[in-house]
């Protein structure tokens, strides 16, 4: 077992709940605003798929030291086998967690770093500008992991960490994947695939088949099939299972050396209310779903339109919630979106969620926001379970 700090994304409580997701709570070393750092049986060379599998992690670094006694730490781990020794080998300082930089002297780190690299015959050139700590995505860009090495220097709560990148957020594929499919749609609304990977890993690991009730234009599904899933999707409406094939179909074109030749999907039209045992003939493991959050917006709505789109809102999700619980299994999760309205630097969120869920035999295991600086409307994440109460649909 090894120390791994995971770097956060934007949204970090959001960002923390994946990786509790999926390494468990007690493997949680420590954590703050920036990062998490884990005890894990992970190999190097599996770093990057487990990366490419996480929507809230920026990068995975492996920590080798924590003795606080750094250009002694940057010695040793500079001693390591580069790939390639011609040419310039591309390095960078990173430091997590220091709110005052001036606290580690980077510049003299870049320069000690140089200087013991010729010592060992290799030439170098570090990418930090203006000696502050490197962002990602220049790592990424600069492909130090593969060509060079990103040292990191971590504040932690009482030890400071030294550690190696292995892995780095893929912002190209996210990027392809966000807008070079064939359909996007404006009006419902874009999940971004990052929060669609979170969505499925927040149902944990044990999901082999997945069903998204809201389909849309398939983000849950194609990044579902992407993590080995097989994956189910039903809209109410035609053209979005049109669109939700289109996506599939390129995604598996595009992308065929990342996904299985097992993995399966499976599409066709429902409203989501109305969902018979007899259409699902296999167990679905996990239900992900960015729910219908309201028309599509583009300013805020008075405080009577708010409440008359909860109230809507409040029946669709009783139905469709007391629909899935007929159709899965009891341990089967649900991962879902309801809106929060943005009002000022505050949210207006989803009235009585808790007893809507409740009423259909569910109770809510965690909850999380996500929003970006220019929206609207906000999406709260639940994570539901089946209640063990008397509640029971079947
Ligand atoms: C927020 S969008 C989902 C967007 C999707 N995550 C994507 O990647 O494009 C909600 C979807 O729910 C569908 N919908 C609305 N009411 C429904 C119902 N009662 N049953 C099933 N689908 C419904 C809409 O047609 C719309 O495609």
């Amino acid at each position: 077992m090894n120390l791994f700090a995971f770097k956060l994304g934007r949204k970090t409580e959001l960002c923390l709940g994946e990786l509790e997701s999926i390494f468990g709570i007690k493997n949680l070393i420590e954590n703050n605003a920036e990062f998490a750092i884990f005890k894990l049986n992970l190999e190097d060379t599996e770093a990057q798929n487990l990366q490419n599998r996480l929507g809230g992690t920026i990068k995975i670094i492996k920590i080798f030291d924590s003795s606080g006694r750094l250009e002694e730490s940057i010695s040793s781990i500079l001693k390591k086998t580069f790939k390639d020794r011609s040419g310039k080998i591309p390095f960078a300082i990173s430091l997590l967690n220091f709110t005052n930089p001036k606290e580690i002297n980077i510049k003299h780190l870049l320069n000690f770093s140089k200087k013991f690299l010729k010592s060992l015959g290799l030439n170098s050139r570090f990418v930090n500008k203006d000696f502050s700590s490197a962002e990602s995505a220049t790592i990424f860009k600069a492909r130090i992991i593969e060509k060079g090495i990103d040292i990191n220097i971590i504040k932690g709560n009482s030890n400071i960490y030294m550690g190696e990148t292995l892995a780095v957020q893929d912002l190209d594929s996210y990027s392809k994947r966000d807008f070079d499919k064939p359909r996007r749609d404006m009006a419902t609304g874009m999940l971004p695939p990052k929060l669609a990977q979170i969505m499925i890993n927040l149902a944990g690991t044990d999901t082999k088949t997945i069903y998204d009730p809201f389909c849309g234009t398939g983000t849950i599904l194609t990044e579902g099939l992407l993590m080995d899933k097989n994956v189910i999707g039903t809209d109410i409406e035609q053209k979005m299972i049109d669109f939700s094939r289109e996506n599939l179909h390129w995604i598996k074109r595009e992308m065929k050396d990342k996904i299985k030749e097992t993995s399966r999907f499976r599409l066709f039209v429902k409203d989501s209310r109305f969902l018979n045992k007899t259409d699902f003939p296999e167990k679905i493991d996990a239900v992900i779903t960015e729910s219908y959050l309201g028309k599509p917006i583009s300013s805020l709505p008075s405080k009577e339109e708010r409440e008359k789109t909860f109230r809507e809102l409040a029946n669709l999700n009783l139905n469709w919630l007391i629909s899935v619980n007929k159709i899965t299994e009891k341990n089967c999760p649900i991962v879902t979106c309801i809106p929060a309205f943005k009002t000022g630097q505050t949210f207006e969120f989803f009235p009585h969620f808790e007893e809507i869920a409740k009423q259909a035999g569910y109770k809510i295991s965690h909850s999380f926001i996500y929003d970006r600086p220019d929206q609207i409307v906000a999406r709260e994440i639940k994570v539901l379970e089946k209640s063990q109460s008397k509640t029971q649909y079947h």
